[in-house]
């Protein structure tokens, strides 16, 4: 019993791209031992198609092949956990980079802000875990994560956003040292078992810097997240956005544009734009990506927040136009 769990557990749900230990797929599984026959529930991302009988294919080779039990009584559903992001209706955008310090995190919060103040309904989910920076943007205070009747997470509201990050989960000023399959847990809990509002519109996932393994373990969570990619105007920072585009292309992401932030600084006293780290970064790495430079962020400290502009600031006005485009996409 114990072999053919283990066997199962790491088959592949293709519609979910994740292992069915990590959807929790196997719902039940019973041996009777007298004829030999193995009872099995199988939940799955979405029913049918080809993806479903590739699946039940799998899944008869495991048992009758690879355990040699005689019999299998198989039946599949579909499974709670993707229809509670899925079903909700929620347009999921990453914020991604090729590095730290390009400005990621401001940017998903700022366009957090933006979409707000045109009236959409916004989850921010930090899962930059090693580098969580967006409760300190928002200035939401530490707290613990707090749990419905259901047992999902409620986010924090900081000005009508629904905020989730790791910071929730650790001791205020304490680093984060999970690994392996803790991690992809929590990575699991952040995404699944959140109680957005039902009306949300639009997660913003502020993306870990760069390819790694975490950025792996979110496509498999949120397949359909459409990305952003920022990068500075520097020829370095600019080569490993392309990097980290080509990797979320590959991995069937769609590109929505890039950002270039930290563009130009407008000299006060003759209003000339000084080009301080660089030029022309964010159109190149558009270009090669063959997607849209959606914006040039001018080098700035906001005027009432530490991190967030307001309609008053240049870099706020583009934040809108941003979030028009985001809007018109989820219309569409
Ligand atoms: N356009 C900008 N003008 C001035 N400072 C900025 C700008 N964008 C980001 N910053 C600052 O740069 C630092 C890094 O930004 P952050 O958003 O934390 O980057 P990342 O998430 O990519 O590591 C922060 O201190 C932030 O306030
Ligand atoms: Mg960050």
């Amino acid at each position: 019993m114990d072999e053919l769990k283990t066997r199962l557990e790491v088959l592949i749900d293709p519609t979910l791209g994740m292992s069915l230990k990590d959807s929790q797929g196997i719902k039940h599984l019973a041996i009777d031992e007298n004829d030999d026959l193995v009872t099995l529930i199988i939940a799955m991302g979405q029913l049918g198609g080809d993806k479903e009988k590739t699946l039940r294919r799998e899944i008869a080779r495991v048992v009758k092949l690879d355990c040699g039990h005689k019999g299998l009584r198989l039946q599949m559903e579909e499974s709670k956990i993707y229809a509670s992001i899925t079903k909700k209706d929620i347009t999921f955008i990453g914020i991604i980079s090729g590095k730290g310090g390009v400005g990621k995190s401001s940017v998903a919060a700022n366009i957090a802000y933006a979409l707000t103040r045109k009236g959409k309904k916004v989850g921010l989910i930090d899962a930059d875990i090693y580098g969580s920076s967006i409760p300190t943007i928002l200035e939401v205070p530490h707290s613990k994560p707090v749990y419905n009747e259901n047992k999902k997470i409620i986010p924090l509201f900081k000005d009508k956003i629904q905020l989730i990050s790791t910071e929730l989960f650790t001791e205020p000023g304490q680093p984060v040292l999970w690994r392996g399959g803790l991690l992809n847990s929590m990575l699991n809990h952040f995404f699944y078992d959140i109680a957005w509002d039902d009306d949300t519109d639009f997660v913003i996932i502020d993306y870990p810097p760069g390819t790694g393994d975490i950025t792996l373990d979110i496509k498999n969570i949120v397949p359909q997240a459409k990305m952003i990619l920022v990068t500075t105007p520097h020829p370095s920072a600019s080569h490993v956005a392309v990097k980290a585009g080509t990797a979320a292309k590959t991995l069937g992401h769609e590109i929505i544009g890039v950002i270039e932030n930290m563009s130009y600084y407008v000299n006060p006293v003759n209003f000339e734009h000084e080009n301080i780290f660089g030029y022309g970064g964010g159109k190149q790495v558009a270009e090669e990506l063959e997607t849209e430079l959606l914006a040039k962020l001018e080098i700035s400290q906001p005027k009432h927040h530490n991190d967030i502009f307001e309609d008053d600031e240049y870099n706020d006005k583009l934040y809108n136009k941003i979030a028009e485009t985001l809007i018109n996409i989820r219309n569409n």
